[in-house]
């Protein structure tokens, strides 16, 4: 079974990432066959500095390899190191109804906050459908935020099956719900346009103010809380041992749960979580030839699976003469 994702280069990666994604894939790195890959590509329909993005494309790939990812055990590599991608995009769009794209929350609530769209913001779903056919992915591990674009990359997948016959494998999502959405500082979804992240490798002094910064209700200490709905806990509950998970849900629900202590005891669980990772993203940020070479490997392994399904894709619609 082939599992695929990618994360956008576009900005520090935080703790909802971690848990949503990252997590997820780097345990599926030893049971199949795992490609993991860095979307610069999407990242351009919101980053407008070219510096910025490539210095966050190796930034994000030292945060993967930091913290776990063996790329000898998996194909890991930047999306534009695949050229054929963008050549499949254009030949799925031509084939993908504006219905399906207007329909797509994360464009229309993209909207509704103000940004005026771009077409690259429009069509994002069908480069992603581009990125998880190239591959012919069985299974693509996702946040609960990109169900719906799983769901328009097997639309597309079947209309084109259809049209010129079999050719795409379907893929399927798959979303954990124990961790389909990280809360952020703030109560909402924990995401980079919503400044309430708490990043995965911050220096312990602003790992503090963040997490002490999380925001909690006045319930006074002695007074039963609901652990379901306290952000706090919802974060808490993925670092902390889990017997003392269970000793502090048993607070919340019969009342003692005091929130600055708990919040304590996250900076320390959060710090020490990451402590292994931290010295290994310091040791690579001092070699980034090293980080750049297993792009490259990975960038020629998966083009070799992509020019496969680019080959048959260019015969079956007839550009190939
Ligand atoms: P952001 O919202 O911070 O920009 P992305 O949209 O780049 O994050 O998401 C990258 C990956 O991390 C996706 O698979 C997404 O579903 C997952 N993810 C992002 N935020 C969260 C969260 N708060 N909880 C769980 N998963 C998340
Ligand atoms: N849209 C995804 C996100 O923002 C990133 C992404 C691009 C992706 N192409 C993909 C995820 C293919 C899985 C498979 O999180």
């Amino acid at each position: 079974m082939r599992v695929l994702s990618g994360i956008q280069p576009s900005g520090t990666l935080h703790i909802g990432n971690y848990l949503g994604m990252m997590k997820p894939m780097i345990s599926y790195m030893n049971r199949e066959s795992l490609f993991v890959f860095i979307v610069n590509l999407h990242a351009l329909t919101s980053v407008i500095n070219g510096k910025r993005l490539s210095e966050d494309t190796l930034d994000v790939a030292s945060d993967f390899l930091a913290l776990g990812l063996d790329p000898d055990r998996c194909v890991f590599w930047v999306q534009s190191d695949v050229p054929e991608v963008v050549e499949l995009c254009w030949i799925l769009t031509c084939i993908t109804p504006m219905g399906l794209l207007e329909r797509c929350h994360s464009y229309k609530d993209k909207i509704a906050r103000g940004i005026s769209p771009n077409h690259g913001l429009f069509a994002y779903p069908v480069l992603m459908a581009a990125d998880i056919l190239l591959y012919q992915s069985d299974l693509v591990p996702v946040g609960k935020d990109q169900k719906q674009h799983i769901e328009v990359a097997r639309d597309v997948a079947m209309k084109f099956n259809n049209i010129y016959g079999e050719t795409f494998v379907i893929p399927e999502g798959e979303i954990n719900e124990e961790v389909a959405t990280i809360p952020g500082t703030d109560g909402q979804k924990m995401s980079k346009s919503y400044d309430n992240t708490i990043e995965i490798f911050l220096d312990q002094k602003t790992l503090k103010k963040k997490v002490m910064g999380i925001k909690t209700d006045s319930t006074p200490v002695d007074k039963p809380k609901d652990p379901n709905t306290c952000n706090l806990f919802q974060i808490y509950r993925h670092f902390a041992p889990i017997d003392r998970v269970a000793e502090v849900q048993r607070l919340y629900i019969e009342g003692g749960a005091a929130y600055g202590t708990i919040k304590k005891e996250l900076v320390g669980f959060l710090w020490d979580f990451f402590g292994e990772s931290r010295q290994e993203k310091n040791r690579l940020a001092r070699d980034p030839g090293y980080v750049r070479e297993v792009l490259a490997t990975g960038a020629h392994k998966a083009r070799t699976v992509a020019m496969e399904t680019i080959d048959t894709v260019r015969q079956r619609v007839g550009i190939r003469y």
